[in-house]
């Protein structure tokens, strides 16, 4: 591969980890933020950055024009492996509707009808979207199947997108809801007897594909007691445990999260004191390297079933670190919920990461540009609180060390803004501000293949 310097840059924001300031967790050292800079591509890795006066010869140059440069979003929420869209439900819940777990039921009736080769023509066109709004790393969960076959139907095809290089990380989510087939009446299974199928078979049979498990700790859904089971079995099978957790309610799912060590818990909308506490406290556990499996290593007596997909250099430890407090600002707009105390959550230590939660049910949008805007203008982050939540933060929650920043050696992953800086983003929220998208060093042609959702 050839190198490349891009000049006219107006702010790199590098989010170097190496200086970090240990006194000011969640925000941006005025080193990391470097104006009229260029930097170096090489093998699709940042290879330098400097002052643009300063620059070392390369075999290629691209000028940028006085542009704001960020590293690409890192999205650690969604769910894009699904069909059928729910607007009418948005539209009563606009009306006055409350959002309750059970819609989750119709997109699992949709999915199931869709065809593989649809299927995967949906995921990818939602996969374009994201990129084409500056996300250059992306999670993507099962829990529209909810049934073995289609649960590893959707494990597969993440699997596969991660490995041809089109997402990054892929969650089993078969406890998303008991589906009505286990509604426990005239003689048929209840949700004890679903809980059992996604702890053993379902979870044998899509471990492999996936490199962590997630449960959705709410009522209506699965209870800590149903969900610590979950997750005890996932991570039995060598998986990285993620919870949704306290959307609709003090479900219990915050404190579980931070007990078991989990990478994340997402949504976190409402928070006790001690709940706060609790994230916090875990802020100081440190990350450590993979093995070469990519998974914990196997406890004595322990059933490991999975390394997750392939090994992906830059990835950590699942087990080890801080659980990242994530905040999903467009599902609290589209569910009419009361923020996520994002800022409670900074000011007491916590780690905190921005996602999209891009789903047709309570976040119908990838755009992390938006939940950017939206953290700023409504949760009160500082512009450089909320780009880093939106990059390392989510790094941190999906246990990564090679995106989320631009220091030497990271995937050169960079959003380049129509803006010669970023406070662009809040200042002019809704405007289309991604001028070009890099990953791995390649810019993106984001494919305009929003037709194949209609
Ligand atoms: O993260 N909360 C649970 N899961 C999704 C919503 C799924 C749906 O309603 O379809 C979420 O918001």
């Amino acid at each position: 591969m050839t190198s490349i310097l891009l000049t006219g840059i107006s702010e790199l924001w590098t989010l170097d980890p190496e200086l970090d300031d240990p006194a000011s967790p969640g925000t941006v050292t005025d080193d990391q933020l470097r104006h009229d800079a260029a930097l170096v591509i090489d093998d699709g890795i940042v290879a330098w950055s400097g002052p643009a006066a300063e620059t070392p010869p390369t075999d290629q140059r691209v000028d940028l024009g006085g542009r704001a440069v960020l590293p690409g979003w890192v999205d650690s929420h969604s769910h894009l492996i699904f069909d059928g869209d729910r607007a009418a439900e948005f539209e009563a819940r606009m009306a006055g509707e409350a959002y309750a777990a059970g819609g989750i039921g119709v997109t699992t009736s949709a999915t199931r009808s869709a065809t593989d080769d649809r299927l995967r023509a949906l995921v990818r066109g939602r996969i374009a979207e994201a990129v084409a709004g500056g996300t250059t790393t992306l999670e993507t969960k099962t829990g529209y199947g909810l049934t073995v076959e289609h649960e590893l139907r959707a494990a597969r095809l993440a699997s596969e997108l991660v490995r041809e290089g089109e997402l990054d990380e892929a969650t089993f989510l078969g406890a998303h809801l008991v589906p009505a087939e286990f509604d426990g009446r005239e003689g048929r299974p209840g949700a004890e007897d679903y809980v059992a199928l996604v702890t053993g078979e379902m979870l044998f049979a899509v471990a492999p594909h996936v490199r962590w498990i997630d449960v959705f700790c709410e009522e209506g859904a699965f209870d800590p007691e149903q969900s610590e089971r979950v997750l005890r079995a996932g991570a039995e099978a060598g998986l990285g445990l993620r919870v949704h957790g306290n959307q609709l309610g003090r479900s219990g799912g915050v404190a579980l999260a931070a007990g078991l060590g989990a990478a994340s818990v997402d949504h976190v909308n409402h928070l006790s004191a001690a709940d706060v506490e609790a994230l916090a406290a875990t802020a100081s556990r440190p990350t450590r390297p993979a093995t070469s499996s990519g998974s914990p290593a196997a406890a004595p007596g322990s059933t490991v079933i999975s390394p997750g997909c392939a090994d992906v250099p830059g990835r950590l430890a699942v087990d080890a670190g801080p659980t990242v407090a994530t905040v999903l600002p467009a599902c609290d707009l589209s569910t009419r919920a009361p923020l996520a105390p994002a800022r409670d959550l900074l000011d007491a230590g916590a780690a905190v990461a921005i996602a999209s939660n891009c789903n047709p049910g309570t976040s119908y949008t990838s755009s992390m540009s938006f939940c950017v805007a939206t953290a700023v203008l409504q949760m009160r982050l500082s512009l450089a609180e909320a780009i880093h939540a939106a990059t390392r933060g989510g790094a941190l929650a999906l246990r990564r060390g090679d995106v989320g920043h631009l220091a030497v050696g990271a995937r050169a992953d960079l959003h380049v803004l129509d803006a010669p800086a970023a406070i662009h983003l809040a200042y002019r929220p809704g405007m289309p501000l991604t001028h070009e998208v890099w990953r791995a060093g390649v810019p993106q042609r984001p494919a305009l293949l929003s037709h194949l959702l209609r």
